[in-house]
């Protein structure tokens, strides 16, 4: 699969739009719409577009969320996406507060060694204020659990906010010194229904600054497979990565290799553009592989040369969140 010049070979899954917390930047603190169960793909319907996704030339599949670890079975999903054998990278990014040393365990059984965190600070009362949940310790003890097991590379992404978390990403790089982690900082994208102020967005100059001016200079390292958009850096004897992901400053758009199956079985070319295309209903409706492949390749033309931030929508097009997008 190719749109406009680029090989489409990753595509990110979001398993659920529910989530376990509720980050300011992500949700609205009062009640908001989940998807009815009836319109999230199951994971039957998930697999069988994964498994034609493949023949077309998906070799890497994300699981996101919402939070993947809130939907019931998932184990037993992700083991029957590991049967799907033309697949060679199966990652999964997580906030990390409902695993356990067993289903750590249980992914590495099956051949999972990647997994994402979201963790935006290291202060468990500003963990408590982003996340409006009370559960730092137990993430950061699956982070610990994960690195001690053996999974890795573990990447951490940390979304950086002004007047909230901008005064500690000098502390959250020195983890490279001591963890062989990648911590990877994001510009934050004003989605949707945005949360957050202009102003409180940082960009990546003014991290890398911050971190240089405590830590010393970052060594920029070659591109290599697994980065993804990120740019990545090391401070002088760390054994891990500092790395920039900057959708804002400086768009990716030109290598994005991406394709996104939403929670309600929408095609997603673009992260930030909001065209989608319902995959779901046909193959509820009885299309035969080839018609749902047909979808597939029709979806990647709407896969703009450059996102464009906040463009109108199509009236009939439901508002996708963060949450059911996957990031
Ligand atoms: P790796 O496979 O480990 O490289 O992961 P990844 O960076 O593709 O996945 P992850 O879910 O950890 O993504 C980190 C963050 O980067 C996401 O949450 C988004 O904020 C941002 N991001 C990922 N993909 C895209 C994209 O296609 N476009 C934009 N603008 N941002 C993206
Ligand atoms: N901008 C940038 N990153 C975001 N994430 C969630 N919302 C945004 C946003 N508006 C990140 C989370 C998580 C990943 C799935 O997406 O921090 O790491
Ligand atoms: Fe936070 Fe991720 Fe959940 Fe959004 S989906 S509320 S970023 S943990």
């Amino acid at each position: 699969m190719n749109a406009g010049g680029r090989p489409i070979n990753y595509l990110r899954i979001s398993v659920t739009d529910r989530c376990n917390f509720r980050c300011r930047y992500c949700v609205p603190a009062s009640p908001f719409t989940v998807i009815p169960h009836n319109e999230i793909a199951r994971y039957e319907e998930i697999l069988r577009i994964t498994r034609l996704a493949c023949d077309m030339g998906i070799t890497k599949v994300r699981l996101t969320g919402g939070e993947p670890f809130v939907r019931k079975n998932i184990l037993s999903f992700i083991q029957q996406l590991c049967a799907i054998n033309t697949l060679k990278d199966i990652s999964i990014t997580t906030n990390g507060s409902l695993l356990t040393r067993e289903k750590i365990q249980a992914l590495l059984d099956m051949g999972i060694r990647r997994l994402n965190f979201s963790l935006d600070t290291l202060v468990p009362a500003r963990f408590e204020a982003i996340t409006r949940r009370n559960r730092f310790d137990h993430v950061w003890e699956s982070i610990m659990t994960a690195h001690e097991l053996g999974m890795a590379p573990i990447k951490i992404n940390t979304v950086v906010i002004r007047g909230i978390n901008d005064d500690e990403v000098a502390d959250l790089a020195a983890l490279t010194l001591n963890f062989p982690f990648h911590i990877r900082f994001i510009e934050y994208m004003p989605m949707g229904e945005s949360h957050l102020e202009k102003q409180q967005q940082v960009l990546t100059a003014e991290i890398r600054q911050n971190i240089e001016t405590r830590l010393g200079p970052l060594q920029q390292i070659p591109h290599r497979a697994n980065d993804g958009p990120s740019k990545n850096f090391q401070l002088s004897g760390g054994s891990g990565i500092v790395g920039f992901i900057t959708p804002i400053s400086s768009h990716f758009c030109s290598e994005c290799n991406r394709l996104r199956l939403t929670s309600r079985g929408y095609l997603r070319p673009c992260l930030l553009n909001d065209y989608e295309k319902d995959i779901l209903t046909p193959l509820r409706e009885g299309a035969t592989d080839e018609q749902l492949k047909e979808i597939i390749q029709s979806s990647l033309k709407h896969k703009p040369l450059c996102h464009t931030l906040g463009q109108q929508r199509p009236k009939d097009m439901p508002i996708s969140h963060m949450t059911s997008i996957g990031g």
